[in-house]
């Protein structure tokens, strides 16, 4: 049977953040409490995607593999590959194909972090959408919708073309980094030439389909949040968004082990073992407190 796989792509140089992504890569950047990867990876893990690759630099590889190893403490398989350059997003489907296999595959960017729960009502269609032969993106309202791939429509409503960093944008939506595609994205990033800029576009991935009629969108609302990374302000921003989610709500958000635990991929020995072995921070005392 298929299996949906999913890869995180976290690569690039971050250099719209340097100095700061000097000597990291920006996906471990902390973000309040935890490294920035742990959101993107709970959006898997609360999906049910247990079958991961992390695709990063050959440089930073060792400090993923060192925070998250082969996820078999989380009760899932992350494996890792190593883009040796921002040869663009649409590689991903490249460096991932024997991973991605026969299989349909959800590709999440490293820095994308999302919030809410209708958020998986919504991934669940995209899942029957895969099932159906075709490929879903998610759409978000933004300020600044000049920076990402922006989404133009009809007087009727229907996506006619998707546009990367228009200077005049046509809509305030735009693609966020979340993204299912049929298993035939391999031969598509395969044939994909390169854009002006060098980059095998996801945007001319998503084009793609869109002219086949295989792309369906779903807009995700304000039930759901989409926190940019990309400068040091919002960084903060998505700092601050967390603590306040914890001192309202007294809970922590995309704790990967609280949810490895609540979906069953671990137990409670499992989660007291990771609680303990980091009992000396906040982080680990919420671990042990979610079983007292
Ligand atoms: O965040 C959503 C946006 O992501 C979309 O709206 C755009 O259509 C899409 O092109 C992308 O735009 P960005 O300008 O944010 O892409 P950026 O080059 O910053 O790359 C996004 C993340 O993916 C970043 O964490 C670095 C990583 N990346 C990027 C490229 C091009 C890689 O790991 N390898 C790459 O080759």
């Amino acid at each position: 049977m298929k299996q949906l796989k999913g890869i995180i792509l976290a690569g690039g140089l971050g250099s719209r953040l340097y100095p700061l992504t000097l000597g990291i890569s920006k996906q471990l950047l902390p973000v309040y409490d935890k490294p920035m990867i742990y959101y993107p990876l709970s959006v898997f893990m609360n999906s049910g995607i247990k079958n991961i690759l992390i695709i990063t630099t050959n440089e930073d590889s060792h400090r993923y593999i060192k925070l998250l190893g082969n996820g078999k403490k989380l009760g899932i398989k992350i494996s890792y590959a190593i883009q040796d350059f921002p040869n663009g997003i649409a590689e991903s489907f490249l460096i991932g194909k024997d991973f991605i296999g026969n299989d349909d595959v959800c590709l999440i960017l490293g820095d994308n972090i999302f919030y809410g729960k209708e958020l998986y009502a919504q991934i669940e269609k995209a899942k029957e959408n895969l099932n159906q032969g075709f490929s879903t993106i998610f759409g978000i309202k933004t300020d600044k919708p000049e920076n990402f791939g922006v989404i133009n429509f009809n007087d009727s409503g229907e996506i006619i073309s998707i546009i990367e960093k228009p200077e005049k944008p046509s809509s305030n939506i735009i693609v966020s980094g979340l993204y299912f595609y049929t298993n035939d994205v391999i031969k598509l990033a395969k044939a994909l030439k390169p854009s002006l800029r060098g980059e095998k576009e996801i945007t001319d991935i998503n084009n793609f389909y869109l002219n086949k009629r295989k792309l369906k969108l779903k807009l995700l609302n304000d039930s759901t949040s989409w926190i940019d990374t990309g400068t040091y302000s919002s960084l903060i921003k998505a700092s601050k968004f967390f603590e306040d989610y914890e001192r309202k709500t007294k809970k922590k958000a995309s704790c990967i082990e609280e949810i490895a635990y609540r979906m069953g991929y671990i137990n409670k020995d499992q989660l007291v073992a990771i609680g303990n072995s980091m009992k000396s921070s906040d982080y680990g005392k919420y671990i042990l407190d979610l079983i007292r």
